[in-house]
């Protein structure tokens, strides 16, 4: 497959990478291995990387005020001491940059009920009676984050498949403000997805993703346990007694086993196959430690570097409000020429 980043099908259009991420707190091994990671790797690409850590989406359902600032830093921690350089990339807090908000509320304009409606995740979060009590915001989740995303012309998009659908929204929007307005002003964005190899499943269950919402702690690794909780973590994952096979097929009836494997393979950057080449007919017994060391020797230095960032919350604040600076640079003046277009007089002289 063509590296999806340097596929250009808008040639007019900058490629520009986008992504925003929930400040909804608890990072666990899931988060690092499907988004941040990712991203941070995208950095070093040669392509302009922008991460938008999206309050103003997180309270389209009941946030405490304190526990949401604390999450918000903490998630700028964790990108930081992942690798994050805050020269290279912008990070930045969604409602510090005004335009989101405004330009979320042209494409409520643009958006139908109809398309709304037909969001999945909206219709999985208020099935039945639920939907009585849900916010005007949660229903119009989608549309602001088309706003994110169109207000810096993104060209990619990545993110997990659960996003997939509100990133087709994104190009429906677009492609519908396009045709209104008889103009070619957003591109339609490529939405890049997380492959299954990044995917990390509970280490109770392998049927089920890894989740900070799961209420059995050894059931994920969290990016804040110390090295003592990650290994014993790994030493109590659910196994089974059969050795590794050969290949990957043969562990298709073994969940656990497989998401151990995947884990190991995306720790140390490799391949699924090569992890098997090295330990095929070695039990649980041998290969668990050797994946906990791993672990602690990746995961434990962003730990201990998240804990010192967070000693120092001045700076983390420094540092998120240098991003939005620069994101209100792009911002601005896509906002203001989509006004412009709808017929909005821009007068002030600011
Ligand atoms: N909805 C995304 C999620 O829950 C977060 C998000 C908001 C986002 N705005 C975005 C992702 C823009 C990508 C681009 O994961």
């Amino acid at each position: 497959m063509a590296d999806p980043l340097h596929s250009a099908p808008q040639s007019t259009f900058t490629p520009r990478v986008f992504s925003g991420i929930q400040p909804s707190g608890g990072l666990t091994l899931g988060n690092y291995l499907g988004a941040i990671k990712r991203f941070v790797d995208m950095q070093d690409q040669g392509i302009e990387t922008i991460y938008c850590m999206v309050d103003l989406h997180a309270i389209t359902v009941w946030q405490d005020p304190a526990a949401l600032r604390h999450q918000t830093r903490e998630l700028a921690a964790g990108y930081l001491a992942a690798g994050l350089d805050p020269k290279r990339s912008i990070l930045f807090n969604q409602s510090q940059v005004s335009a989101h908000a405004e330009l979320g509320w042209v494409f409520n304009c643009v958006a139908r009920m109809g398309w709304m409606n037909r969001m999945t995740q909206w219709k999985d979060k208020t099935s039945g009676k639920d939907a009585e009590k849900a916010s005007l915001g949660l229903f119009a989740y989608p549309s602001l984050m088309a706003a994110d995303i169109l207000l810096y012309h993104a060209t990619h998009v990545p993110v997990g498949e659960d996003q997939k659908q509100h990133v087709e929204l994104t190009r429906d929007i677009a492609a519908k403000f396009n045709h209104d307005y008889k103009v070619d002003f957003f591109p339609i964005t490529e939405p890049v997805i997380e492959g299954a190899a990044t995917r990390v499943m509970s280490l109770r269950d392998g049927t089920r993703k890894m989740s900070k919402s799961d209420p059995s702690d050894n059931s994920r690794i969290n990016l804040t346990d110390d090295a003592d909780k990650i290994a014993s973590k790994i030493r109590k994952a659910k196994t089974d007694p059969e050795p590794l096979p050969e290949t990957m097929d043969a562990l298709a009836d073994r969940p656990e086993a497989r998401n151990l494997v995947n884990i190991y393979a995306a720790l140390a950057g490799t391949d699924k196959d090569a992890v098997l080449a090295e330990f095929a007919g070695q039990g649980f017994g041998a290969f668990k430690p050797r994946l906990a060391d791993l672990a602690v020797a990746t995961l434990a230095p962003i730990s201990v570097e998240m804990g010192r960032l967070m000693q120092d919350p001045a700076e983390i604040d420094r540092i998120l409000g240098d991003g939005a600076d620069r994101a209100d640079a792009i911002a601005t003046p896509i906002l203001d020429r989509t006004l412009e277009i709808t017929g909005m007089i821009r007068s002030r002289r600011r």
